[in-house]
């Protein structure tokens, strides 16, 4: 059985009393929908980014990285059809004027009737803006206020800019809705510029930008957030889509399951109705996770076919076609795209690994190692004990080209623990009067709080073990 899920305030809370999260500007009294990463979360997304690139792109064979602009030519946008298709079904309150996101509100309706037989298989993705107008009518749905609603209307949720500091010399831009664009508008010169061949995939992170409208769900939907894409290319006459689809999602639920450490039990695959599907996309899964307020997209798996290839060599004039090295053979190859957010792939760690250890009374983050900012903490016992202290800097400042190390010396041992514990730290190090004698500290254990006496000159070593 997985660990009860934490509820979305205790997770809130922990990110922003230990420096994971913090809302942004709150000096200001903060802004709708953006956070703030603090020292700790900085580091999680770090780690993150590096284990994504590490597996999807360092170690294969068959792909390579691209960082390209936030901001690409406004066109890109167009050829895309993000200009026309990229809505969000909006509805406003009739008396504050307050915008919703109505498959939402539907979605909080459905929250509370969810003992009822009738809805437990309902799919809101399958309404279109006339059914859920119908909807929200037929039930009385209103908005969190308690107000009456507008029929829904689709609301374009690119960011625009502009590029130009004179008033009336300015020209629109977009901040870019998605990373991928940036990959298929360099397609050609990839080709062109490196030795890769079909099948092969060009990936990338970065920020992306979108107009959202939502509340309450803390860092899962935000205006601001990184994408780490992957656009796989394939020629469709050599290879089974299908087959590549399946191959792509067992990548992508290993990352999760092993390489992150979540439990399996908190994961699903749910494709895509044809309602909800993308105008570029032939079939779309999403790879859920139970996240504290239900099962949400964390990772989406779509096979986009050649319909960004084409559209930009139409609307560009380029040729943006691949010509087979043996064949001479030219044409769109077909892309399959995994893109996860990774603020989504942030949060559900940290809702995934956040313990409530009653027996011990107290709040642990159980992070794998490969995710924890501190791998180990090294304390001296006491901090007015110049001895103690010169030895454990000796072990902390040897430690730390190894490892992610921290140094602390406030408070008590017990406390030290207690703080390590809730920021994730698996292991830490205590310096105390027996070590100026023999030579060995205490290593106690995250999980377990089990302690064991080892030697200074065997840490390494046994770090080595114990983390892989
Ligand atoms: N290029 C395809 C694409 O952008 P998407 O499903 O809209 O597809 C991909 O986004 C992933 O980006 C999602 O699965 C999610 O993890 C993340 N994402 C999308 N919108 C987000 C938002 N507003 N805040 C945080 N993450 C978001």
């Amino acid at each position: 059985m997985p660990n009860p899920q934490p509820s979305l305030d205790q997770i809130t809370a922990l990110c922003k009393r230990r420096g994971f999260i913090f809302p942004t500007s709150e000096i200001y009294g903060g802004l709708h929908n953006c956070y703030d990463y603090g020292p700790l979360g900085a580091v999680l997304l770090r780690n993150i980014r590096n284990l994504w690139w590490d597996e999807f792109i360092t170690k294969r064979d068959d792909m390579v990285g691209l960082d390209s602009q936030i901001i690409l030519h406004p066109q890109t946008w167009v050829s895309s059809g993000h200009v026309t298709a990229f809505t969000d079904p909006l509805v406003e309150d009739k008396v504050t004027h307050k915008r919703y996101r109505a498959d939402h509100l539907i979605e909080a309706w459905l929250a509370k009737h969810a003992e009822e037989p009738k809805w437990q298989d309902f799919v809101v993705e399958n309404l279109d803006n006339e059914q859920m107008a119908e909807f929200i009518k037929k039930h009385s749905i209103k908005s969190p206020e308690g107000n009456e609603v507008t029929e829904p209307k689709d609301f374009n949720i690119l960011f625009e800019s502009a590029i130009g500091a004179v008033t009336g010399e300015k020209s629109k831009v977009y901040l870019r809705g998605e990373t991928a664009q940036g990959i298929f508008t360099n397609f050609k010169q990839v080709v062109d510029s490196t030795r890769v061949k079909l099948p092969f995939g060009i990936g990338q992170i970065g920020k992306s930008f979108r107009n959202e409208i939502t509340t309450g769900q803390f860092t899962f939907r935000t205006l601001e957030f990184e994408q780490a894409e992957i656009e796989y290319f394939f020629d469709p006459e050599q290879q089974d889509w299908q087959q590549l689809f399946k191959q792509w999602q067992t990548q992508m639920w290993k990352f999760v399951n092993e390489t992150l450490g979540v439990d399996a039990d908190n994961l699903r695959w749910r494709q895509h109705t044809d309602q909800e599907r993308s105008h570029y996309s032939k079939d779309t899964y999403d790879l859920d996770y139970r996240y504290s307020f239900g099962w949400k997209e964390l990772w989406g798996i779509a096979y986009r076919t050649n319909y960004d290839l084409k559209q930009h060599s139409k609307h560009a004039d380029q040729n943006l076609e691949y010509i087979d090295p043996q064949t001479n053979k030219k044409f769109f190859p077909h892309a399959i795209e995994p893109a996860v957010g990774v603020n989504r792939l942030a949060l559900m760690v940290l809702t995934d690994a956040y313990w409530q250890d009653t027996a011990n009374k107290r709040t642990v983050l159980k992070l794998k190692p490969n995710l924890a900012p501190y791998q180990v903490a090294v304390f001296p016992l006491l901090k007015n004990k110049p001895k103690l202290v010169e030895q454990a800097k000796t072990v902390y400042d040897h430690l730390k080209n190894h490892l992610a190390a921290t140094w602390d010396e406030r408070g008590n041992i017990g406390k030290r623990y207690l703080y390590q514990d809730e920021i994730g730290t698996p292991f830490c190090i205590t310096i105390d009067f027996d070590t100026l004698d023999d030579e060995s500290v205490t290593v106690r254990d995250r999980d377990t709080t089990k302690q064991e006496r080892v030697k200074i000159s065997q840490l390494e070593k046994y770090f080595q073990t114990k983390l892989g």
